[in-house]
């Protein structure tokens, strides 16, 4: 069922703007997304919306996942869930270019549209691209009865409740969560086992008052956020699961704050832009505690020999050493999880900076909510 929320009605209300309302809505909107599709019997998701049987879901052989904008980082931490999960080689495409490059589209591929509005054109003609050639699209879309979710086969819908912000926060949490019930119920048609099933459906369930955990620690990132404020241009850096993460970041940072910032994968550093670390160059760094803990510490410390200003998204386990950082602590969820509680403060980072930048939040220069035409 969709959120109880009348669209109309909706308002800032206490709030100075949408974007923070809608940022601090999180938990609620999150379990919204949730609510009826987990089994925890069976270690698995169900997602009716789809149209897709048993049968149909073993035959997928890739899945492809397009969107735009932060839809299309989203997709990136989508298709590794996925891959991770049900072990189906899955990518994510910027929708905007797909088409242009007259696609090759397999009958055993499932594409993936996502979108909050529904009515971004590129991914819309990019559906149309799939389906034209015969190919199966679902939906992973916010607003219901939008334009995509009408041309697409079938889908999720996302019920994360109307989003006025220009920059998307609660649409795109809930966009993730899509994607890990679709990741959950195809792995758990495959081999992905019931323990690990189970596993997941605890994290998932969880994972709403650890967004409020997060959300509850606010306060103490106003201050580096107005320090970031003040840079000109900043990096945002994170490797495998929290490149994504890192680019989505980035991304809202450059919506609101209209300063330049660049994500790169960690690895990438040394092989070019830490030609550009300085005391003025900021980096917002995405260090979770996994299997490239010891590996993303090291490029830190090339960070910090160069006096580069640093700020660490972390757990609590994760020791900096004799590292100069600003560090903010996340908790720890299932790793396959974890990428959303490390995009949740990059959100309330961005947000801040903008505020103390005296910016428009809700409706940043030059951007619109939905971009519906090409
Ligand atoms: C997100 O903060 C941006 N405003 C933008 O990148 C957005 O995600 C993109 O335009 C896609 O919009 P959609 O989800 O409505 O399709």
């Amino acid at each position: 069922s969709q959120v109880d929320i009348d669209a109309s009605a909706y308002e800032a209300g206490e709030h100075e703007s949408y974007m923070r309302k809608e940022i601090l809505e999180q938990p609620t909107t999150a379990q919204a997304v949730l609510r009826g599709r987990l089994d925890e019997r069976f270690g698995t998701a169900h997602l009716g919306g789809l149209d897709m049987d048993a049968r149909d879901l073993r035959a997928v052989r890739r899945v492809k996942i397009l969107g735009c904008g932060s839809a299309y980082y989203v997709g990136q931490m989508g298709a590794a869930l996925i891959e991770e999960l049900a072990r189906i080689p899955a990518d994510a495409e910027a929708a905007s270019e797909f088409r242009y490059r007259d696609p090759v589209i397999e009958p055993d591929t499932l594409y993936v549209a996502v979108s909050q509005s529904g009515e971004t054109i590129d991914t819309l003609l990019a559906v149309q691209e799939v389906r034209r050639k015969g190919g199966r699209c679902v939906g992973l879309v916010n607003v219901v009865g939008s334009a995509i979710a009408r041309e697409c086969d079938g889908g999720i819908y996302l019920h994360a409740g109307p989003e006025v912000a220009v920059a998307s926060t609660k649409a795109l949490t809930n966009m993730f969560l899509g994607f890990a019930l679709l990741a959950l119920q195809l792995g758990r048609v495959r081999d992905l086992s019931i323990a690990d099933g189970k596993r997941l459906v605890a994290g998932l369930e969880r994972l709403p008052g650890q967004i409020e955990e997060v959300l509850a620690s606010e306060a103490d990132l106003v201050d580096v956020a107005k320090e970031l404020a003040e840079a000109r241009s900043l990096f945002f850096i994170g490797r495998v699961r929290g490149f994504p993460v890192a680019r989505e970041g980035a991304q809202k940072f450059k919506e609101i704050s209209y300063r330049h910032a660049e994500a790169y994968q960690t690895s990438e550093l040394k092989h070019g832009p830490l030609a550009l670390i300085d005391p003025e160059v900021p980096t917002v760094a995405l260090v979770p505690s996994d299997e490239l803990t010891e590996r993303n510490i090291g490029a830190l410390h090339e960070i910090d020999a160069r006096q580069g200003p640093l700020v660490v998204i972390t757990h609590e386990e994760v020791d900096l050493g004799e590292i100069g950082a600003r560090r903010i602590v996340v908790p720890r969820n299932e790793p396959e999880l974890d990428p959303i509680l490390l995009t949740i403060p990059l959100q309330l980072l961005a947000y801040h900076a903008a505020q103390h930048l005296g910016h428009d939040i809700d409706k940043p220069r030059n951007l619109a909510k939905s971009v519906t035409v090409e």
